[in-house]
């Protein structure tokens, strides 16, 4: 499946997998679309959800002269409710301790003990009531009721100005009457009819911040599949004298990362995650795994007398660890405007890790039997070199500066991504650089050949080789 760039496309994907209970918004084009944050939830007899979507007040006036406190008002949620009548959904409002959504339907009163509330998934949408008259259009973003009709949520203020009061009557906008009108159910029972007042409008983020990142280390899972990159045989066919004998394996590697998607995220939208101390990790498109083909290439050397050869295979471990995470992701929106909430994801990676090479016995190439093993100074070198390309599930969907190599993060063992050139890295082999130049150097003293130090001799391989040469045109 190709995800495109467009929202349009990948929420009316969204709109097919959520029809059941997926809320639709007005799009900036004018159709309807699903919203990824909301959702209309059954309920019966005055059930509720977490994050059911508030649009007005019951206000009960205190009753004056009771006993010493300072008469205040005490106010209750009315939230929005909707329900299925004669086959057309219809917005209303479910008042605190009634049992029913009450909806205005073609000018009658009408209640449902069996209705569907607004949930703001996790809080994870914007919404506020925006002022509509019959001179303007439906705001872009506006909440729709239903999904074939176009009436959108609204509200009315109450008019009522004695005794205990709403502050406002939840009911639908149909633009198709007239020039639109807004129909309540008020205090005493009675439809009423508007020209005027404020739609439900839900915002969208344009972008994320994943921050704050705690990674739950006691429950990391990782599983390894042992693999043979690559394999060789350097031998000393030419010369006289021990010489140190190099190669490159060459091997493709794949490495991807996926944040998870999560409740109420928009897919696709740009994301930056960063540590708690702000240090950069990772930029992506939220909800779509980032996958790179890696090309990389390991220097391998080993100290041979003359006549001599040795086999090598270069092994790794296709590493996939999950690792659960905390973090606070921040929505951004076009105006500026900032929210933030706690989420639970986990993260997911694949790389190639572990990766070193194993020699095998040393033998004679004249005859192929071993070298008895007292007649053997070993040395042997690593180095490693990576050159990447990069794609996703959607090929074209990674924003160029993406298109850059990620590290391992949190594999101890992890091969240490190195930049194309630098070829003083190292591999986090037994030691490290130095040690294993340390021994190289006592290699050549111990043979008395250290004159011989710049001589390579290129090895016949199995597989693929490269000059110094070679390789440096192949990185830049
Ligand atoms: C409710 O609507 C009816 C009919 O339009 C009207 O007569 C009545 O005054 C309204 N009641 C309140 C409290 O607004
Ligand atoms: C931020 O934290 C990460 C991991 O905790 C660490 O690897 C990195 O070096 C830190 N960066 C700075 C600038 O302190
Ligand atoms: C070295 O590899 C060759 C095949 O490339 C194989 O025939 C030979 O037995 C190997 N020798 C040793 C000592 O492993
Ligand atoms: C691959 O992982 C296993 C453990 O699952 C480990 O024993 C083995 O040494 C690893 N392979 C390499 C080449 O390190
Ligand atoms: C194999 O050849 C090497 C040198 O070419 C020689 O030293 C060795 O004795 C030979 N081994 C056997 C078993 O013939
Ligand atoms: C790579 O090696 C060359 C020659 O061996 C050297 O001049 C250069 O400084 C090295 N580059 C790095 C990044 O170490």
């Amino acid at each position: 499946m190709v995800w495109h760039r467009r929202p349009a496309v990948f929420l009316l994907l969204l709109a097919v997998t959520l029809a059941d209970n997926g809320v639709h918004i007005r799009s900036e084009y004018k159709q309807l679309v699903t919203s990824s944050t909301l959702q209309w939830v059954a309920g019966e007899s005055g059930t509720l959800p977490p994050n059911s979507v508030v649009g007005a007040h019951e206000v009960l006036q205190a009753v004056a002269g009771l006993e010493d406190e300072a008469a205040t008002d005490t106010t209750r949620e009315v939230v929005v409710c909707r329900a299925s009548s004669d086959g057309m959904w219809v917005s209303g409002e479910l008042r605190p301790e009634q049992k029913s959504c009450i909806v205005a339907f073609l000018g009658a009163r009408k209640s449902y003990e069996r209705y569907q509330v607004l949930e703001n998934v996790d809080g994870g949408s914007r919404l506020a009531w925006v002022p509509w008259n019959k001179f303007n259009l439906v705001p872009t973003g506006a909440v729709a009721c239903g999904e074939g009709v176009e009436t959108f949520i609204a509200r009315r203020k109450d008019e009522s100005l004695t005794g205990d009061r709403f502050s406002h009557h939840i009911g639908q906008l149909d633009p198709k009457v007239g020039l639109g009108k807004i129909s309540i159910v008020n205090k005493s029972g009675n439809v009423q009819e508007f020209s005027d007042g404020e739609v439900l409008v839900e915002t969208e983020p344009v972008r994320y911040e994943l921050t704050g990142l705690k990674f739950d280390l006691w429950r990391k899972r990782q599983s390894r599949k042992p693999r043979v990159l690559a394999t060789s045989v350097l031998s000393n066919a030419g010369s006289t004298f021990p010489v140190n004998v190099d190669s490159v394996l060459a091997y493709d590697s794949k490495y991807s990362v996926y944040w998870g998607q999560g409740k109420a995220i928009l897919k696709g939208l740009p994301t930056t995650v960063k540590f708690a101390n702000g240090t950069l990790i990772d930029e992506v498109e939220w909800g779509i795994p980032q996958t790179q083909e890696r090309q990389e290439v390991y220097r391998v050397e080993y100290k041979l007398e003359p006549g001599t050869a040795v086999n090598v295979t270069l092994r790794g471990n296709d590493t996939v660890s999950e690792m659960p995470y905390t973090g606070k992701l921040v929505s951004v929106y076009k105006d500026k405007h900032a929210e933030v909430r706690t989420i639970h994801g986990n993260r997911q990676e694949e790389a190639m890790l572990d990766v070193r090479p194993e020699f095998g016995p040393v033998y004679f190439i004249t005859n192929n039997t071993l070298v008895p093993t007292t007649f053997i100074s070993t040395t042997t070198t690593t180095t490693t070199t990576t050159t990447t390309t990069t794609t996703t599930e959607a090929p074209g969907t990674l924003p160029a500066q993406q298109q850059k190599k990620q590290k391992n993060l949190f594999d101890e063992n992890s091969v240490h991504a190195v930049k194309p050139g630098d070829n003083h890295s190292m591999m986090s082999d037994d030691g490290g650089a130095h040690s294993l130049k340390n021994k190289q150097e006592r290699g050549f003293t111990t043979a008395g050949s250290g004159a011989l130090s710049s001589v390579t001799y290129l090895a016949t391989g199995v597989l693929i080789l490269f000059t110094y040469a070679e390789i440096a045109r192949r990185i830049t």
